[in-house]
């Protein structure tokens, strides 16, 4: 488990990790999943440092997970509520992670429903000079790093449990289904698994998948990312905050292959993984769809459905689930074809894989 020869200091984004870092969170996860399996479940790495779970928007899967994490890495966790916190009284966003900074926190998890805080907070937290690593848990429609890191190491570790590594999706075919336009799990996810050499088929109606997505991972040097520009798009402003910067993106060894697709069966010809995500009606602004009943017979996930797909198929979600829209019941409770519950079990080893990541190269 070293980690002398990680360099990150935040974690933000996936577009620009490179295939050793993959690596790297993958084989530490599997550490501390051993870990995990102890009847002493706990270690004392980060023994007297202070994580602070940030959110300010809800969540279940990723606060609880990013804390439990903390706790049996031993370091102190402080979780910041903003209903009952002076940001109702007026408080700024970055005054309030000024605040935690003045109690000793040493790593901030960061959610929030605007695309660039946690981008914003960092690049305080760097111009203020302080070691201190952020970690986006997801900002509005632009990553969400942690839940693609505990898909792939859900994923890779039922191909190779003890050494799971980008490499093992080289060649095979992930269908991502639903609600592309407002995910920022499948932005995240389009990253690392383009990454690997696997052939990500993306599928939902136009309304929800905007041709823009097939310019998505153009790496051309210049070539502004989908990436940047939600950033520079977002409402969310800080004044003075230093604009995000614009570096090309890394060489992989691999082509990018993602391809489109309005209607879902060509994604799901012979898919090897199916991840299938939630319509957010949170965020449509307007009518996208003409109902949940005819979105879940064009796009839901049934088992006729999976008949297309290779006989092993797998189906994840990142949860919560639109129980009967975006997958059928009972498909998501069969542990024979779903990894919903596997993925959260992960998600508790890839977050301690992280903060100790983070927190060794401190
Ligand atoms: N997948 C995910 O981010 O879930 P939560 O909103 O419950 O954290």
């Amino acid at each position: 488990m070293a980690s002398s020869t990680w360099t990150r200091r935040h974690i933000l984004s996936l577009a620009d990790f490179m295939p050793s870092e993959y690596d790297m969170v993958l084989q530490t996860a599997v550490s501390f999943q051993e870990v995990l399996s102890r009847r002493t479940k706990k270690v004392p790495t980060l023994q007297g440092q202070v994580v602070t779970n940030l959110f300010f928007e809800s969540s279940t899967r990723t606060r609880s997970s990013f804390e439990l994490a903390a706790k049996r890495l031993s370091a102190d966790i402080l979780n910041f509520a903003p209903g009952t916190s002076s940001l109702t009284k007026g408080e700024t966003i970055l005054d309030t992670a000024k605040t935690y900074l003045a109690m000793g926190t040493d790593m901030m998890v960061i959610r929030h429903r605007e695309a660039g805080v946690p981008q914003a907070i960092a690049a305080e937290m760097d111009r203020l000079g302080v070691n201190v690593g952020v970690l986006n848990a997801g900002d509005g429609l632009h990553e969400h790093p942690s839940q693609a890191l505990l898909d792939l190491f859900t994923i890779c570790t039922l191909l190779d449990s003890e050494h799971p590594r980008l490499s093992l999706l080289e060649g095979k075919k992930i269908a991502i289904v639903g609600d592309i336009l407002h995910s920022r799990v499948a932005r995240s996810n389009i990253w690392s698994l383009t990454a690997s050499g696997a052939q990500v088929h993306l599928a939902g109606p136009p309304t929800l998948l905007p041709k823009l997505f097939a310019d998505f991972v153009r790496e051309e040097s210049g070539v502004r990312s989908q990436e940047s520009d939600l950033i520079q798009n977002s409402r969310f402003k800080i004044q003075n905050s230093p604009p995000t910067p614009h570096s090309p993106l890394p060489t992989h060894p691999l082509p990018r292959q993602l391809f489109l697709h309005w209607q879902i069966e060509p994604a799901l010809q012979n898919a090897d993984y199916v991840m299938t995500l939630r319509l957010q009606r949170e965020r449509m602004t307007s009518h996208l769809l003409p109902s949940l009943r005819e979105y879940h017979q064009r796009f839901g996930i049934t088992r006729d459905r999976l008949q297309l797909c290779q006989p092993e198929v797998k189906v994840l979600h990142p949860g919560p689930v639109n129980r009967g829209v975006e997958i059928s019941s009972d498909l998501m409770d069969d542990p024979q074809f779903s990894l919903i519950s596997q993925q959260v079990t992960s998600g508790v080893a890839v977050r301690m894989a992280l903060l100790y990541l983070m927190g060794g190269s401190r």
